[in-house]
């Protein structure tokens, strides 16, 4: 039987991996991490991810051929192919600080597999890395000088979190980058192999090493990119009184722009794009482009000012004051169907209304309360570099609740900020939200889930973004 082991049983390492024992049973795929508490939690009921259908793939092959471990070493000496499926974050200090992408843990790993191996490998990059990655695993993977052969792939992953599970059974394309030596392409052609068990031959595309590094890159930077620009008209719809879904909805008929991804909102989060663009300008500042670096810097400007939008909008309809006021905040993952906070919008909002010294009342359908107090009482970038808890200042925990229900959360409130766009916020009963808020009732809705017309007939001041102002916001200062 083949041995497949994967180093990092996070986000990505735990469902692709999942999902790749399900389709090739004739393969053993082992699930590595130095995190006991995740490992444990893979081997248990309640899984350590949220992704619809997750539980039915790992359930039918946990155990069968797909194993979950902290033995780390064992199982990558017995191992053929390996895959690297580390965090790799931003950079928080030193050189390249808030930018460039932090090998520590890729390095480590690169490390250990150069340590423990006594047989040739494969060694896939799953990790999205910076261009010209591979050449730096090669170097530490070839430093021990023991006879063993390396061929280093990149083959970087594409699923989006919430919907991760069909990403990876329905693909729309799987991406293998290889040295152009024969035996290189015979390392692609194992790794396609695989792959070709469930994913037609046409949608599986074979590049060089740094085309698919960069192409990692370069798809995140665009899809952002999307959300920055509609953010950005977003802006002006609101200063001109046109309405940010009707004009998505025009130009996404064009099908040289398409309808995907044109949504405004609150502005992107998630653990992926800030990152991979800041990385992204890093190299290209490394590399003598600074016209191209300022370009893609530009779209996390925009998601940077579309948060502090909407936090200032929130503060300034409300008389310029929220402190001492509740506000009830509907979601707090980055996005529906993931309990993942990483650079949730919700993050920043809510740090910036506790700043007010407004009283806070959460309510998300799958983040537990110990996530919200970590990701409150946690700066910027720390999350993922695996920064231990900072506790809370009793004054602010004093101001933060967290509700299982959205009718509690929501009740005594003056305003409520809807933030993640769970769909049952579209269904709520907002005239019994309403009839239990301090009034003027405000409902500021960052993800366009609720109908404006209707919840302004019940009584609410509607905040939606990037559509016709109401009356009542007109009349309120300018927010920048
Ligand atoms: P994660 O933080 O959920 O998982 C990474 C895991 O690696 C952690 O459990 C950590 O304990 C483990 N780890 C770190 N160093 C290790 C070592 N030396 N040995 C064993 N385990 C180690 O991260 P996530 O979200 O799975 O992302 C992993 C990579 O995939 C990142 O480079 C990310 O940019 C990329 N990616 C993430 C996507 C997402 O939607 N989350 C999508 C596509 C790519």
């Amino acid at each position: 039987m083949v041995k497949i082991c994967c180093i990092g049983a996070g986000y990505v390492g735990g469902p692709t991996m999942a999902v790749i024992a399900l389709k090739c049973p004739e393969l053993e795929v082992v699930v590595v991490d130095i995190c006991a508490s995740r490992i444990d939690a893979w081997n248990r009921d309640k899984l350590p991810i949220y992704e619809p259908g997750l539980d039915d793939v790992v359930k039918a092959c946990r155990g069968r051929n797909l194993f979950f471990s902290t033995d780390i070493e064992k199982h990558v000496a017995d191992a053929e192919i390996l895959f690297l499926s580390v965090n790799t974050p931003t950079k928080t200090s030193g050189l390249g600080a808030g930018k460039a992408a932090d090998l520590t843990f890729w390095e480590k790993a690169a490390r250990m597999i150069a340590d423990v191996s006594n047989s040739d490998k494969i060694v896939v990059e799953k990790s999205t890395v910076p261009v010209k990655t591979a050449e730096a695993i090669e170097k530490i993977l070839n430093h021990n000088n023991n006879g063993v052969k390396y061929q280093v792939l990149s083959n970087p992953e594409f699923l989006s979190e919430g919907t991760a599970i069909e990403d990876l059974l329905y693909p729309e394309r799987v991406l293998i980058g290889g040295r152009e030596t024969p035996e290189g392409q015979k390392a692609v052609q194992t790794l396609k192999d695989i792959y070709a068990r469930w994913v037609p031959d046409d949608l599986i595309i074979t590049t060089n090493l740094w085309s698919a590094e960069l192409s990692k890159l370069a798809s995140n930077a665009f899809q952002a990119q999307r959300v920055s620009s509609i953010n950005a008209m977003s802006a002006l719809c609101e200063a001109t009184g046109a309405s940010v879904s009707e004009v998505a909805y025009a130009i996404g008929m064009d099908s040289r722009i398409g309808p995907k991804f044109l949504n405004s909102s609150v502005g992107f989060g998630g653990s992926c794009f800030q990152k991979d663009i800041l990385n992204l300008v890093y190299i290209c500042e490394c590399n003598g482009l600074p016209e191209v670096a300022n370009y893609w810097k530009q779209v996390i400007k925009i998601n940077d000012y579309q948060k502090r939008r909407f936090l200032n909008r929130v503060i300034s309809s409300m008389f310029n004051t929220v402190s001492g006021k509740k506000i009830a905040i509907l979601g707090f993952a980055f996005k529906k169907d993931t309990a993942d906070t990483r650079e949730s919008a919700s993050i920043f909002v809510s740090q910036g209304l506790l700043r007010e010294k407004a009283n806070i009342s959460i309510y998300d359908p799958k983040v537990t309360e110990d996530q919200i107090q970590y990701d409150l009482a946690t700066n910027k970038l720390d999350w993922d570099n695996q920064v231990p808890q900072q506790p809370m200042s009793p004054t602010a925990r004093n101001q933060v609740t967290v509700m299982w229900d959205p009718y509690e959360a929501t009740k005594g409130a003056h305003g409520v900020c809807i933030l993640t766009e769970w769909d049952e916020f579209k269904d709520l009963d907002y005239k019994k939200i309403y009839d239990g808020m301090q009034k003027p009732a405000f409902m500021f809705d960052g993800r366009n889930m609720v109908d404006p017309v209707k919840l302004r007939e019940i009584g609410f001041i509607v905040y939606s973004i990037g559509r016709p102002l109401d009356p009542w916001l007109l009349d309120m200062p300018a927010v920048a």
